[in-house]
């Protein structure tokens, strides 16, 4: 399988788009419309416009087909129910499996392609909409075999057969409000990376209900990553002011609800404040991209079978240093969490601090080794690593320019838990 971040004339493009001469001359800031609550899926009679009144609008059909899986079938069922006493018919796959498999998400549009909906529902967390996604591109557009190809300047044309609509059940993945996915090639142990505008769901329905069961790691990981889309978010050059508002403020709220929410899943503030968080630095990086947090989370989650909030969470202080010589953009994030000190370089170091800090407090290592990776299946594998992240198309959005030796040697600070000092 081919992947379309290995083009280079797609590559060689891909650096014009965080050009500060022409970023600017036309920016689009797309969004799905959100409906915020746990009231969101009212049953009930209410004194309001509801859910049901827009899907009516939308749906011509009123067939609606709802991806999910084993875990978060309960609450797929919850939204079908509310669309079946409108009367839509509904159909019910519960069959996503973690991290998105290229064929899992094509076993899923053979379902959707003889249902025929109008509008597709993802149920689950960000494997789960992802997956979603790429079988929405494979029903709307069967012409399409190779999903490793969908990229940011295909003109896919969906929604001539079906809407999209995204519920999440964790707080973290920002699929709910990005033009991307993430599939995983289990041939090649690979994360392929998929993006296009045409991704953008029409809707997002927040209800932080969904996320209470959430296990402690999983709320752990989960809000790294959304912390890892805001910095990088913030960090790369295709930011904007749109966008560092985004990722500024989910910042903020993830500094102040992500601990709580981790030791007490029941906490309804801090669980409500982490899902307004997630889709805020997921609109922050949707909008561009993120960038090493992901580059290197990527190669190293695939190829080691680890999580991705906790493999992008865990490169974020080496990251943010290895930024640091060319940018000082990191002192809006200082701003944010009001970071004093004497100098640049201290407020710097206290913002790494604070982030490790953060770390500990989720029961997080700070290196790669602390997550159990053996030395000699990681220096195996380093050849891989190393290629995996220089392809990833994150790394291409990095605010300072990566070589293959300053990836491996960032890869070995990683593994030590060393700074990065050069
Ligand atoms: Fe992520």
């Amino acid at each position: 399988m081919s992947y379309w971040f290995q083009d280079p004339g797609i590559k060689a493009l891909l650096p014009l788009a965080t050009s500060t001469s022409i970023k600017g001359l036309t920016t689009f800031f797309n969004m799905p419309a959100l409906v915020i609550g746990a009231n969101s899926l009212a049953e009930s009679f209410m004194p309001q416009p509801s859910i049901i009144d827009i899907f009516n609008s939308r749906c011509t059909t009123r067939r609606s087909f709802f991806v999910t899986d084993e875990f978060s079938e309960r609450f797929a069922l919850k939204a079908a129910r509310v669309l079946e006493g409108a009367g839509f018919t509904t159909f019910i796959w519960n069959k996503a499996l973690p991290e998105a498999p290229i064929e899992n998400v094509k076993e899923c549009a053979v379902e959707m392609v003889k249902f025929e909906p109008d509008m597709i529902f993802a149920v689950g967390g960000g494997s789960v909409i992802d997956g979603a996604k790429g079988a929405w591109v494979l029903y709307e557009r069967p012409d399409i075999t190779d999903l490793g190809q969908v990229h940011p300047l295909n003109l896919l044309g969906l929604r001539k057969k079906a809407g999209f609509a995204a519920l999440p059940t964790t707080s973290g993945t920002g699929s709910e409000c990005t033009m991307a996915a993430v599939l995983t090639d289990t041939a090649t142990h690979r994360k392929v990376p998929i993006a296009n505008g045409d991704l953008f769901p029409d809707i997002a329905i927040l209800d932080p209900e969904f996320t209470l069961s959430m296990p402690p790691k999983l709320t752990a990981g989960t809000g790294l990553d959304a912390l890892a889309h805001a910095v990088d978010g913030i960090m790369t050059p295709a930011s904007n002011d749109l966008t560092d508002a985004m990722g500024l403020r989910a910042i903020r709220l993830i500094f102040r609800y992500l601990a709580r929410s981790y030791r007490n899943a029941k906490d309804r503030e801090a669980r409500f404040r982490m899902m307004i968080a997630a889709t805020m630095a997921g609109t922050c990086f949707g909008q561009n991209s993120c960038a090493l947090t992901h580059g290197f989370g990527h190669a190293v989650g695939s190829l080691f079978g680890i999580h991705h909030g906790l493999s992008v969470g865990i490169f974020i202080p080496y990251a943010l240093q290895y930024y640091r010589s060319v940018t000082g953009k990191f002192l809006d994030i200082c701003d944010e969490l009001k970071i004093e000190g004497a100098s640049d370089e201290e407020r710097f170091s206290r913002l790494v601090q604070k982030i490790r800090d953060l770390l500990k407090e989720l029961d997080v290592p700070l290196s790669l080794k602390g997550l159990g990776i053996a030395k000699g299946a990681f220096e195996t594998r380093m050849e891989d690593m190393v290629l995996f992240a220089m392809e990833d198309i994150d790394t291409f959005f990095s605010p300072r320019p990566i070589t293959e030796g300053e990836s491996e040697k960032i890869l070995r600070y990683a593994y030590d838990g060393m700074d990065i000092d050069f």
